[in-house]
């Protein structure tokens, strides 16, 4: 698929996203929203493709956030509007049955940093800066930051970020588990790389099972979420993965799952 402002490149089964708009420290504009969603839907469509890595190119943003010279011209209807396509785009990526890590490899802002919040995993190079500044620009995160900060850092640090305008650093970022993991911005894609391979050797059907229900999960009630973890559990065991993989352990040999 021809993309402009990102690059898409798929090995070992690993898509690699790369926003591309160096000069512009990868500032998401409305192009570069809709070719994420190409994206994301090649990544969940591509039977060669078992999960992505997301980054930004050059050595010192991820994506500073929403294009702001775009934002500067926008009216009542239209700002909702692109909030509302951008919610959209980033739910896929919360949504993909694939999973999706977040390569941070400088500033992760605004837009920036909600993109990272909604894929599943998050690895910060060391050198990273992330925060969620839109209320110095006089408005409010639009991509879905003010519902995905605090469920996952909790209320009164994602209230702080917010409100502050304050980056934090990517020690920090960890410490209140904002990332997963932090690395030298040298082994960055490496460390995320690896890390998806890992989950690349597990059953797919399991792999997005557990991040349905985890989504899923958290928007409802323990007693709901339980219901939905018993019928994956359920069907689960139709599928020949399942066999494979407890046959797999009881041969002493590595399984080989096929996502049937
Ligand atoms: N939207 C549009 N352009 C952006 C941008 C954004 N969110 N972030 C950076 N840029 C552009 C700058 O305008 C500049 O373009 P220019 O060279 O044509 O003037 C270029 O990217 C480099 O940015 P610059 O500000 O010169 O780099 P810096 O190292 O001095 O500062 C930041 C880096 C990240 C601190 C600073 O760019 C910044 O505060 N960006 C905005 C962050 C933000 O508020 N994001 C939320 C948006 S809702």
């Amino acid at each position: 698929m021809p993309y402009t402002n990102l690059t898409f490149d798929v090995r070992d089964r690993i898509a690699t996203i790369t926003i591309n708009r160096p000069d512009k420290l990868n500032a998401l504009n409305d192009a570069t929203i809709a070719e994420l969603d190409l994206a994301i839907g090649e990544v969940i469509a591509r039977t060669d493709v078992g999960g992505a890595i997301v980054t930004g190119s050059g050595a010192k943003a991820f994506v500073a956030g929403a294009d702001i010279a775009e934002l500067a011209t926008q009216g009542s209807l239209d700002g909702r509007l692109r909030a509302m396509v951008g919610q959209r785009i980033f739910t896929k990526f919360e949504q993909s049955p694939k999973a999706v890590i977040a390569a941070i490899n400088g500033f992760a802002l605004g837009g920036g940093l909600e993109l990272a919040l909604a894929c599943h995993i998050r690895i910060a190079s060391d050198n990273a800066k992330m925060g969620l500044p839109e209320v110095k620009l006089g408005i409010g995160p639009g991509y879905g930051g003010t519902q995905r900060l605090p469920r996952l850092i909790g209320k009164g640090r994602a209230l702080q970020l917010m409100l502050t305008a304050e980056m934090t650093d990517a020690a920090e970022a960890f410490r209140i588990g904002l990332v997963n993991k932090v690395v030298p911005q040298a082994e960055l894609i490496a460390t995320a790389e690896a890390m998806l391979k890992l989950i690349l050797a597990n059953g797919p059907i399991a792999v997005g099972l557990c991040i349905e229900a985890v989504n899923r999960g958290l928007d409802t009630t323990l007693e709901e979420g339980l219901v939905i973890e018993a019928n994956h559990f359920g069907l689960i065991a139709t599928t020949s993965d399942m066999k494979e993989g407890m046959s797999a352990f009881l041969e002493k040999r590595p399984p080989a799952f096929k996502g049937a």
